[in-house]
């Protein structure tokens, strides 16, 4: 039986995905063996935790040549920017303050802190995306974090005023010792903040293509606060942030007497009213996630039968688990647009669809294209204005399959 990473009590399988590949793991030739692992999704009914029943390696996935790089769109570049004007406002009186950022990419939010000439540290476990870290001036330390390193800042720089995290503290699937390394290293009325993509949009839309081998837990207010107060930390406020396709920011903070937010109250309740504190809310989810997956096959085969060929736009690592679970493979998509260099001329993980330079999509005729990369659309739809007013078209897929 599993038990809950992070309060040991037996878990309760939601679903199950079948054998998937790693979802950043693009190939460079179709002779590549691929690593492959069941995956499956567990709800926590202690805790509330939501994760994944199996996990890779931490090792695998973020190595030297860990292929995600966060500045690849400008919608995501604008909204770090804001995460960092942010954390100048809290700063604002505060005298020689110091910023940590655990997993700091490229270094897109931290950047802005470097330049505002804040004391901070970025902390990150892939060597070549460390690199681009400094490249853009911004300190890093290349590592893991948990209770040993946060000794080891603490010793050099000081405790921190702000600890932060973007779409990493998911990733992590030893949960507590990052928690046990935050009580180490954050001040007393520090902040820690972190958002990643919230459970509550993924079962509202039913986009569950968020769920893949990186992703180790989806979290929820309900979630959060109990694993703060394992920790002797207060969730204290709820942000929701319009990215990857819906993102919740959490605040904490130490102690359990913090002034807590209306905002939390509130989410807290929109949470339970879907039932994300009981695996009922689960099972819904589960069957309107098989809907769409059969929507969007049939739909793809529909227009081949026709004789037109579908292209791909992004090839997102969430688009790993739709295609793989969906059985959509270059039979279907011919091939998939991206503007990441190092993504072109790959084939997509277990799917074997090829990826090819936006540049070639341009050229192309192709007038059905399936949006991967939907937490984009906004960006998307703006940049593809005229292919879409010259007949092109969209299929996206959540909460319904849709041409658009
Ligand atoms: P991302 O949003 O990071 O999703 P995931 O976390 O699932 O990988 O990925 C977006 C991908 O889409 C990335 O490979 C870049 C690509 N992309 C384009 O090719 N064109 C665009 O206009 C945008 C916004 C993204």
């Amino acid at each position: 039986m599993r038990t809950c990473r992070i309060c040991d009590s037996a878990l309760t399988e939601i679903m199950s995905f079948g054998d998937m590949p790693i979802a950043n793991g693009f190939l460079t030739s179709l002779e590549e063996k691929e690593f492959l692992f069941p995956m499956t999704l567990h709800f926590c009914s202690q805790c509330y935790m939501v994760q994944l029943g199996e996990t890779v390696p931490p090792e695998a996935m973020f190595n030297g040549n860990y292929q995600f790089v966060s500045s690849t769109s400008k919608a995501m570049a604008d909204h770090f920017q804001g995460n960092a004007e942010e954390i100048q406002t809290r700063l604002k009186n505060v005298s020689d303050p110091f910023v940590v950022e655990l997993g700091c990419n490229d270094g897109i939010m931290l950047k802005h802190i470097a330049q505002a000439g804040i004391r901070h540290l970025g902390i990150e476990p892939s060597a070549n995306v460390a690199e681009m870290a400094k490249a853009n001036g911004v300190n890093v330390s290349v590592q893991f974090f948990n209770k040993a390193t946060a000794e080891k800042i603490k010793a050099e720089h000081g405790q921190a005023d702000v600890i932060c995290g973007s779409n990493v503290f998911c990733h992590i699937e030893d949960l507590n010792s990052v928690f046990e390394g935050i009580q180490v290293l954050l001040k007393d009325g520090g902040v820690l903040f972190f958002e990643d993509p919230y459970i509550y949009d993924i079962v509202k839309k039913s986009s569950f293509d968020q769920i893949y081998d990186e992703h180790v837990y989806y979290f929820s207010g309900l979630s959060v606060a109990e694993l703060a107060k394992r920790h002797q930390l207060q969730l204290v406020d709820m942000a929701h942030q319009d990215v990857h396709g819906g993102s919740m920011r959490y605040y904490i903070q130490p102690g359990s007497q913090n002034t807590v937010t209306e905002r939390v109250v509130e989410w807290i309740q929109k949470e339970e009213d879907i039932q994300l504190n009981d695996t009922r809310g689960y099972e819904k989810f589960k069957d309107s996630v098989n809907a769409i997956c059969r929507d969007l096959k049939t739909m793809l085969e529909d227009i081949k039968q026709r004789g037109d060929k579908v292209v791909g736009y992004g090839a997102t690592s969430k688009s790993t688990t739709l295609l793989n679970y969906a059985g959509i493979g270059h039979d279907l998509i011919d091939y998939i647009s991206d503007n990441t260099p190092n993504k072109i001329n790959k084939y997509t993980p277990g799917t074997h669809i090829p990826i090819k330079a936006y540049e070639e999509f341009q050229q192309d005729n192709a007038r059905h294209v399936l949006l991967l990369a939907w937490n984009h659309k906004k960006e998307i739809f703006a940049k593809e204005k005229d292919f879409r007013a010259s007949g092109g078209r969209f299929i996206t897929f959540f909460p319904e399959v849709v041409i658009e």
